[in-house]
């Protein structure tokens, strides 16, 4: 205990209770490095909004509205295939492992891998790792329903995260990383992430990661642009939290949601328009953005992916790929890897 806390004091404890515990890196700190990379990326050529921004209260909201669109299939059919992957996940765990989550969020597709948990061990560890506030109550309501459960979580971006969880004991962990929010990564930083992971993990311990495939162009573009206008609102909800967060002044209706596939990149772009040209100041970050008419704004990559394509990934960061599930169309895959 009084070792976690040694090596860790950037992160502020809180106790909930008995069950439930997470560290939070300090609220000045949070806001400074907010306000410092909106400064940078806003300065790149193209501007650039980072997508882990989204994910105040209302975009983790937005996000959770998303899920639940016809539209949006890589929900439904990731969980469609965790209901198969949990009933044989049991094969590769033991009753030493904890579960550690990157992304938690709302914690839905983590209720199916509990399930295995339970049936192997009698109380099981769960460690969420996820930049949004919204894991505390995804956490509460988690505990309100399983009395088998305790959680440590940690508020803070997924390397802070990682580097939180290297040493931090001797159990075995199944790090799992769904929705395709590994998407979201450039190549490289993707694959810098992977190894990342890999250093973390120690040997035994698993990788579960969902990916979305490459598919039919249409599917794609509506999955991103939907016909009630969802995901425009949760892309344009950054320019909300930003004028909140960092003294700015985004008049929201001079801005549109873009989306588009790039067939090259393989990879779904995301991208607020600036309808008019114009001027936004942006005090805590000490900027002030001058935008042509019809200027973009990158917020989101989502990249897909072909199974070749995750095999080689996988296989060039340092796993094994011990098993891939996919559903009958081929939209979304899941892939179990362990440390080479
Ligand atoms: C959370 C990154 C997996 O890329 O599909 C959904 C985010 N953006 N609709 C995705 C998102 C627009 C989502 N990830």
């Amino acid at each position: 205990m009084n070792n976690v806390i040694q090596k860790n004091l950037s992160y502020k404890k809180y106790v909930i209770d008995s069950k439930l515990r997470y560290f939070k890196p300090h609220a000045s700190k949070i806001e400074k490095t907010f306000a410092e990379e909106i400064s940078t990326t806003l300065s790149n050529d193209p501007k650039f909004i980072a997508p882990k921004f989204f994910y105040d209260k209302k975009g983790s909201e937005l996000f959770e509205k998303i899920c639940g669109l016809p539209e949006y299939y890589p929900t439904m059919t990731e969980i469609q295939i965790l209901k198969t992957v949990c009933g044989e996940l049991n094969d590769y765990l033991d009753e030493s492992f904890r579960l550690v989550e990157l992304g938690s969020g709302a914690s839905v597709k983590t209720r199916l891998i509990l399930d295995a948990f339970f049936s192997l061990q009698k109380t099981t560890e769960y460690f969420p790792i996820d930049i949004s506030e919204i894991l505390t109550e995804s956490s509460e309501m988690l505990l309100r329903d399983y009395d088998r459960l305790s959680i440590t979580g940690i508020i803070d971006t997924y390397e802070g995260g990682l580097k939180f969880l290297r040493n931090y004991d001797d159990r075995k962990n199944l790090i799992v990383f769904l929705g395709s929010s590994f998407g979201n990564f450039s190549p490289s930083d993707g694959e810098d992430f992977l190894k990342t992971v890999n250093s973390t993990m120690k040997s035994g311990d698993l990788l579960l990661i969902g990916l979305d495939l490459v598919k039919d162009k249409q599917i794609l573009e509506s999955a991103y642009d939907d016909s009630i206008g969802v995901t425009a609102q949760f892309n344009l909800n950054v320019l909300s939290r930003i004028n909140d967060e960092l003294d700015a002044d985004f008049d929201l209706s001079n801005f549109s949601h873009y989306s588009v596939y790039n067939d090259e990149h393989r990879r779904i772009e995301m991208y607020l328009k600036s309808l008019v040209r114009q001027s936004v100041i942006i005090s805590k970050s000490n900027i002030r953005l001058d935008l042509e008419k019809d200027e973009l704004i990158h917020t989101e990559y989502s990249h897909k992916y072909s199974l070749e394509q995750i095999r080689i990934l996988l296989e060039g960061t340092g796993f094994r790929i011990n098993r891939t599930w996919v559903d009958d169309q081929k939209y979304f895959s899941l892939t179990l890897a362990s440390k080479f």
